[in-house]
């Protein structure tokens, strides 16, 4: 099993070509179920998630293929992929899939929508919470399909189509706003969703549904009004570039001090970011290319901040920002409020040197003067990226394991640090 070892000390310097979203690439790719016609996504990034979906969507009849590097392209340009589900052959989909990755969940709306019946595992056990699925069935529900739970698998069905419903979210999802949403685009009739989620990549996801015939209003708002359409088309769309990995790297370099240009990335998709750093000390300026991120000298400082629904703080910045604090002049309070069990990298700081208290969802870390290097694993994507963001500074060498989870979400990320100065590679095997 591959791991990282990153020998720490060196401040970043240089640019780095931020992704395609990974959380707007899966359900763009989930979208292609949902017509016959051919849907090409650019800028995918190259994921060991995408490479998964591609398998649990294969499993359905989804032609896949995937545009060969032009010559001198540039190896930062994400994939083109062409995704047809010309044929669905297969409505179910198995729980040796589902559980490997939650998003594949999200088949089941599309599924539903166009096949009028589909059967789809639950996901299962995750390591950052219970996260279960009650909202997306109720909005199946609503919809007027009839929902059934047997042997861990959800078996959905709607013999005659789905009818538009008004549905309230009691709690925002960004699951279960992209899963009903996708099945909405073909019910008969008009389907409102309230208290939708607002992060962007449900947007970008909307943006292309409309893109593909869909009657879509009320985009990036809490508020989504759907007409259904008879059928949806073929369409080209560019996937969005990914706030989260932008928001990593702004903290890698905030760690280590430095200048690095975040090249592609959208300073509007990360208001919530900007106020803490700032307080942080770190300075984050948009640029004509996409944002620059300098730290010279002076301690970071300590801040106070809780994960929210878009566009409050991301819960998925969580790990990244508290890596970032522990070496901060002082106490920092950070409240997870999404995942009720989102603190597992705590120990594995801790095993760096880091000095943090957990009371319930409130995390408060005690700045340290230094972290030392050591043996290192996590058992979620992010929380395994704030282990690299501790690794740059901590002294001698940290040894992250379990680097798959990385790869889920992190493309070359030994390849972006190392060009800007960081002392990281790969051990294979
Ligand atoms: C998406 O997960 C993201 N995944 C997650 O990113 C992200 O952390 C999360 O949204 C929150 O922003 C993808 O986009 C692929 P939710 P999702 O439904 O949709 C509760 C990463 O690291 N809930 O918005 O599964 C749930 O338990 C990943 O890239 C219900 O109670 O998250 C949680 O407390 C991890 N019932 C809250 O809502 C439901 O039916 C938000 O979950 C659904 C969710």
């Amino acid at each position: 099993m591959d791991r990282i070892k990153i020998t720490g000390g060196e401040r970043l310097n240089g640019s780095i070509a931020i992704s395609g979203a990974k959380n707007a690439a899966l359900p763009l790719m989930i979208a292609s179920l949902l017509s016959d016609e051919t849907l090409t996504l650019r800028n995918v990034p190259r994921l060991a998630d995408v490479a998964m979906l591609t398998r649990i969507l294969g499993n359905h009849g989804v032609d896949m293929s995937v545009d060969g590097k032009r010559a001198g392209a540039n190896g930062d340009d994400g994939d083109t992929l062409h995704l047809t589900a010309r044929t669905i052959v297969d409505t179910t989909a198995p729980y040796d899939l589902v559980s490997r990755m939650r998003a594949s969940f999200w088949v089941l709306g599309p599924l539903l929508a166009r096949c009028r019946e589909t059967k789809v595992s639950l996901p299962g056990g995750c390591a950052i919470g219970t996260r279960p699925v009650d909202l997306h069935l109720m909005g199946f529900e609503k919809l007027g399909a009839n929902i059934q739970l047997e042997d861990g698998y959800v078996l959905a069905s709607a013999p005659d189509g789905l009818t538009g419903a008004h549905i309230v979210f009691p709690k925002v999802s960004v699951g279960a706003t992209h899963n009903v949403m996708m099945a909405a685009t073909l019910a008969k009739g008009e389907t409102i969703l309230e208290n939708a989620a607002r992060e962007p990549e449900v947007a970008d996801v909307a943006a292309c549904l409309v893109k593909m015939g869909a009657d879509i209003e009320g985009i990036g708002t809490s508020t989504l009004r759907i007409r259904g359409v008879e059928r949806l088309h073929g369409a080209c769309h560019k996937v969005l570039p990914d706030r989260i990995e932008t928001g990593t790297y702004a903290m890698a370099v905030a760690m280590t001090g430095g200048e690095v240009e975040l090249v592609g990335a959208r300073a509007d998709l990360l208001d919530s970011l900007f106020p803490i750093m700032a307080q942080a000390g770190v300075e984050m300026t948009a640029t004509n290319q996409g944002i620059k991120v300098a730290r010279n000298g002076a301690r970071l400082q300590p801040v106070t901040t809780e994960t929210e629904p878009y566009p409050g703080f991301p819960t998925d910045l969580q790990a990244q920002l508290m890596a970032l604090m522990t070496m901060a002049d002082g106490d920092s309070e950070i409240t997870e409020t999404i995942f009720e069990n989102r603190f597992m990298h705590v120990q594995e700081l801790a095993r760096l040197g880091a000095d943090v208290t957990l009371d319930g969802d409130r995390a408060t870390v005690h700045g340290v003067d230094s972290l030392k290097g050591a043996q290192v694993m996590a058992t979620d994507l992010r929380a395994s990226v704030s282990l690299v963001i501790a690794g740059l500074v901590a002294e001698g060498d940290t040894i992250i394991n379990r680097v798959y989870h990385l790869d889920r979400g992190f493309e070359r990320i030994e390849k972006k640090l190392g060009a800007c100065g960081a002392r990281i590679e790969r051990l294979t095997g």
